[in-house]
């Protein structure tokens, strides 16, 4: 038997951007999925073609145990920590040698495919190093630490990822035009925020600047706009919506002495508040259950 754990993440810059090769911005994030995969020769687990998908790619047949603290469909990436830690778990407990990277490339492969070919390696490469990483096409590069605070408003509204990269693809084809600019700012936006990662207010404002680029992409969402007004108003730096969008969950950056505020703001708008920081560890082993 064997336990691994990998985290979830918030996109601070660049989603849907990184879809098309533009550079974004990831984070990962305290709350984590946890698996065991224990040997067996009659497969039991979830119906998921997440899980099937890491017992097909690494040839093996078991069962297993997923506890998870993300919720799901909700833009924090629950289906890479899934499909990472599944993927770790397998490696370790039927001595597959795979290394941390090849584990990344697969899950990444497994998200594309069930993705139905569009996705980039945001997810799965945050879920499997943890800590800020930068992407830009399939290169990603893991950028220094930054204590960054952050309160997650997640609008309880389930989303779809496929669909929203879908509806983004339909606009870039029917309108490209519009859509192309819009893409090309939101990449222009994460390489200004590179310079300025230790500079809150100027990262709220390009945050705020974000939002409104995905807003104009079509992915935004009522109940995703009010929590991010009000994570504004209770003094967060600034707010966006973070992943596909079109529900799920937004992200404020918070000076630290108003995070709870924040929190409260967002949880007086019937919505659940997560009041989080960097996880610098990516998947990892945990003691077996
Ligand atoms: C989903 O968390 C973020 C998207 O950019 C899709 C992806 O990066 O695969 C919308």
């Amino acid at each position: 038997m064997a336990t691994w754990s990998a985290p979830g993440k918030v996109f601070l810059f660049g989603e849907h951007g990184v879809v098309y090769g533009k550079p974004g911005i990831a984070m990962a994030i305290r709350p984590r999925v946890f698996v065991t995969v224990r040997r067996s020769r009659v497969a039991h687990h979830a119906k998921s073609p997440y899980i099937e998908s890491c017992f097909d790619e690494m040839g093996v047949r078991g069962s297993v145990y997923v506890n998870s603290q993300l919720p799901s469909s909700s833009g924090l990436g629950s289906s890479a920590a899934v499909t990472v830690a599944t993927l770790a778990a397998i490696n370790d407990e039927f001595g597959k040698k795979n290394s941390l990277e090849e584990i990344a490339d697969m899950a990444f492969a497994i998200e594309k495919k069930v993705q139905k070919g569009r996705a980039s390696p945001t997810d799965t490469s945050v879920s499997t190093f943890g800590g800020i990483v930068l992407i830009t096409g399939t290169s990603r590069r893991r950028l220094a630490p930054h204590n960054f605070q952050m309160v997650i408003g997640n609008s309880m509204v389930s989303h779809n990822t496929s669909k929203m990269v879908e509806k983004v693809a339909d606009l870039k084809a029917k309108s490209p035009g519009i859509c192309n600019p819009v893409l090309d700012a939101i990449g222009a936006l994460t390489m200004t925020a590179m310079h300025h990662m230790t500079d809150p207010n100027s990262l709220g404002r390009l945050m705020n600047m974000n939002h409104a680029l995905l807003e104009v992409l079509g992915v935004g969402h009522p109940a995703i706009s009010r929590l991010v007004l009000a994570s504004r108003a209770a003094g967060a730096y600034g707010a966006k919506i973070t992943g596909a969008g079109g529900g799920g969950c937004m992200v404020a950056l918070c000076p630290k002495h108003l995070k709870s505020r924040v929190a409260g703001a967002i949880e007086a708008c019937d919505a659940r508040a997560i009041i989080t920081t960097l996880d610098t560890d990516g998947v990892r082993k945990e003691k077996d259950v």
